[in-house]
């Protein structure tokens, strides 16, 4: 068992997935609950994440020096890294940060944890801090054009340092990595299998004889926790499709489509009108979300009332949470909080019904895997995902009847553009952003003043990390001019070239 100390990073789950691809069972803790865990289970390997603090600020979160005594092999990971650098008297300070891909170059190919890994290769970095002395006993096995301790190691102590994110999929060769160090803890290696039947078990049992309401959005993610309930508790399972006005085009049809195939009518809810009016003179990203959450719950507990005055025994809300969404929400203690996503932060705290997550451990393309086991069609599980909170989240500043419009009509002309093209079914999400931001442009000979939009399409599979589509220009063309041209208000069009981190993929 390998224990992964938890400093708050977004991708200490992600780093226990990796590892629960080799079949190495993992074991997530808190900082101070580290040594006790290494004295009673005795660890086979230790790694430490990545987090949001500095560890030279007062209260950063840290572990016991004594750790090191215990000849445990032990990972550092960025953050992690820094702490293990000041714990055995080297020096992090406020530096050079890099955020996104850097080339790491190997100099040192003579230890197990380098085994394998080529010369050069790309390397995703999140870090505002630098190490500016390493302490004694550790070498240099690898670097960046800024950074001359990316990769360390110390075999004396069993102690490896990194500074980039070896999890990540946009870390090539970071698969490798990780293994190398599991061979390092004398673990073996298998491959792991999802367990469909084990999961519908898994809702059998939390539901018992309870009727189970279900928010569905058309999404891969409710879609897959839809069909999944369905198909563990039968007609148990009631979902309930919300018609807010800030979903794409053709959502409610998909969503009876896709339930008919499991013998089930979904509840569809029209509050368009009323959503908007909710939405009137809110600007801030998180008020928004906050505001759909609530009135998600509303409907929902009202939906509840209507169905248990039919004789229904309603306990349970399925939504189809999964490990991004929890992560980004603040699902950790030492986590920083980077938007509520309104199936999880969003949520208000008194709710009357228990919540039913059984994707909430799974990553995106996790899911699409459980969706493909289950047998649903790939035209739904290979869809683009779309944001809980729908187009609001990609209008900056107020939404209105008006501005939503805009932006449907904007969305429909780069999917048209890129299906056209034949590269939609490549592209991870794509969409075109309201930024609230004017510009001059000269239309007819005449001046005008308006909005810009930002153009975002972007590639990744488990979410956690992006980099943007690098669409041909003649595409980019088309979609501006048709933009310009289709879209009233619309000065410019902008293409977002920002990658995640440290951007994130929607602008809210
Ligand atoms: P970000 O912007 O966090 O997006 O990099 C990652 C993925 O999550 C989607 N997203 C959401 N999904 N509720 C959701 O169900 C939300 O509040 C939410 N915010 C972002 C986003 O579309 C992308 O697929």
């Amino acid at each position: 068992m390998i224990v992964l100390v938890d400093f708050g990073s977004q991708t200490t789950h992600l780093i226990a997935r990796r590892l629960r691809e080799f079949g190495v069972t993992t074991k997530i803790l808190y900082p101070e609950e580290l040594l006790s865990e290494i004295k009673i289970e005795r660890p086979d390997g230790i790694i430490l994440s990545g987090g949001p603090s500095s560890v030279y600020e007062k209260g950063a979160p840290s572990i016991g020096k004594e750790t090191f005594d215990f000849g445990i092999p032990i990972l550092g990971i960025c953050y992690g890294f820094q702490t293990v650098v000041k714990l055995l008297g080297g020096k992090v300070v406020s530096g050079k940060k890099e955020y996104g891909p850097a080339q790491l170059k190997i100099s040192n190919f003579k230890f197990q944890i380098s085994n394998g890994l080529p010369e050069k290769f790309t390397a995703w970095m999140s870090h505002g801090d630098e190490i500016f002395k390493l302490p004694k006993g550790f070498e240099v096995i690898g670097r960046t054009e800024h950074v001359p301790f990316a990769f360390v190691q110390n075999t004396k102590k069993n102690i490896y340092g990194i500074l980039f994110h070896p999890e990540v999929e946009h870390t090539e060769n970071g698969r490798e990595l990780l293994k190398n160090f599991v061979v390092l803890c004398k673990l073996q290696t298998s491959s792991h299998t999802i367990n469909i039947g084990e999961l519908e078990d898994q809702i059998k049992h939390a539901v018992g004889k309870a009727v189970v309401i279900g928010a569905v959005s058309g999404g891969v993610d409710s879609t897959v926790a839809g069909v999944l309930t369905a198909k563990a508790i039968g007609k148990q399972f009631i979902p309930i499709y919300v018609e807010n006005g800030l979903m794409r085009k053709g959502t409610e049809e998909h969503v009876k489509k896709i339930f008919k195939s499991v013998g089930i009518v979904p509840r569809i809810v029209n509050v368009e009108e009323e959503m908007l009016k909710r939405l009137k003179g809110v600007s801030d990203p998180e008020k928004k979300r906050r505001i759909i959450g609530n009135f998600y719950i509303e409907i929902f507990e009202a939906e509840m009332k209507t169905l248990i005055k039919s004789g229904k025994q309603v306990e349970f809300l399925l939504q189809g949470t999964i490990y991004s969404d929890v992560i980004e929400s603040q699902g950790t203690k030492h986590a920083a909080k980077i938007k509520s996503h309104h199936n999880v932060g969003g949520l208000p705290n008194k709710m009357k019904f228990k919540l039913l997550e059984p994707l909430r451990h799974f990553y995106k393309d996790e899911v699409r895997i459980i969706g493909t086991m289950l047998g649903i069609s790939p035209e739904f599980v290979f869809k683009q995902p779309f944001p809980g909170p729908g187009y609001a989240v990609r209008i900056r500043g107020e939404v209105t009847s008006i501005r939503l419009e805009k932006e449907k009509l904007a969305d429909e002309i780069v999917l048209e553009e890129l299906e056209k093209a034949g590269i939609l079914k490549n592209v991870f999400i794509s969409f075109p952003v309201l930024t609230g931001v004017g510009s001059t442009a000269v239309k007819g000979d005449g001046r005008f003043f308006g909005e810009v939009i930002a153009l975002r399409v972007v590639e990744s599979t488990d979410v956690m990390t992006s980099t943007w589509t690098r669409l041909p220009y003649e595409v980019l063309q088309k979609i501006s001019s048709r933009i310009v041209n289709e879209v009233s208000g619309i000065s410019r069009v902008v293409y977002d070239i920002s990658t995640k981190p440290p951007a994130t993929m929607e602008w809210e």
